[in-house]
């Protein structure tokens, strides 16, 4: 999340979208900085959660958009700023590919989109096969409930039911083919890693 706030340069008066904001973890800290937000997430009760904590810490500048991104869509060129964080790995590989086309006719010439997300195959590269490792030898030394809940990752990733991560190059290529430049990829800390591109003209 913050590595995600670092490369996102909002100024006050940015509009910004935030795809599966969740409870607001980037939508708040953007509001603050004065940041008019659409937080669109799949869950009404995340966004009332994320409403009721703008409420009580007083930030204005946040709309909630309850959405499936598969069908989201925003007037063309309206946008500064499209973000996410740690929710794209839900999508099906054709509608990330889709979003990504979508975010570059939503967003203003020179605007940019900043995703962070666990970013890895399913093992081909050295690469993933020491983050998938890591996440096992985490679960692994928590005893049963870890055992448990590392056999429901399996599961999950493995028949890509409810996570379905993609390599960090994917995700560069999925924007260079969109038509985004000074398209930049960064590996944050074991599965986690940041990938962000700019609309070109400005
Ligand atoms: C792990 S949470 C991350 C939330 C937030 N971005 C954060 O960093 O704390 C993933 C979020 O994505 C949302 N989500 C998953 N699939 C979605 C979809 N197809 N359309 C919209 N939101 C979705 C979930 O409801 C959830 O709030």
């Amino acid at each position: 999340m913050a590595a995600v706030l670092d490369a996102s340069d909002v100024r006050p008066g940015s509009v910004v979208v935030d795809l599966g904001c969740g409870t607001g973890s980037v939508s708040l800290p953007l509001a603050q900085r004065g940041a008019q937000v659409t937080a669109v997430d799949l869950s009404p009760s995340m966004l009332d959660l994320l409403s009721a904590k703008a409420s009580d810490a007083g930030i204005d500048g946040i709309t909630t958009l309850a959405a499936p991104l598969e069908e989201l869509d925003l007037p063309e060129g309206s946008v500064d700023l499209i973000v996410s964080n740690y929710a794209l790995h839900h999508l099906h590989d054709r509608d990330k590919e889709a979003l990504v086309v979508s975010a570059l006719r939503w967003l203003r010439p020179g605007g940019r989109m900043v995703i962070g997300d666990m970013m890895f195959g399913r093992g081909t590269s050295a690469r993933d096969r020491s983050i998938i490792g890591s996440k096992a030898a985490v679960m692994l030394k928590r005893g049963p409930a870890g055992w448990w809940r590392l056999l429901k990752n399996v599961g999950r990733f493995w028949f890509r039911m409810e996570e379905r991560p993609v390599t960090m190059e994917t995700w560069e290529r999925y924007f260079r083919q969109a038509g985004f430049t000074e398209v930049v990829a960064t590996p944050v800390r074991l599965e986690a890693s940041v990938v962000a591109g700019t609309k070109p003209g400005s």
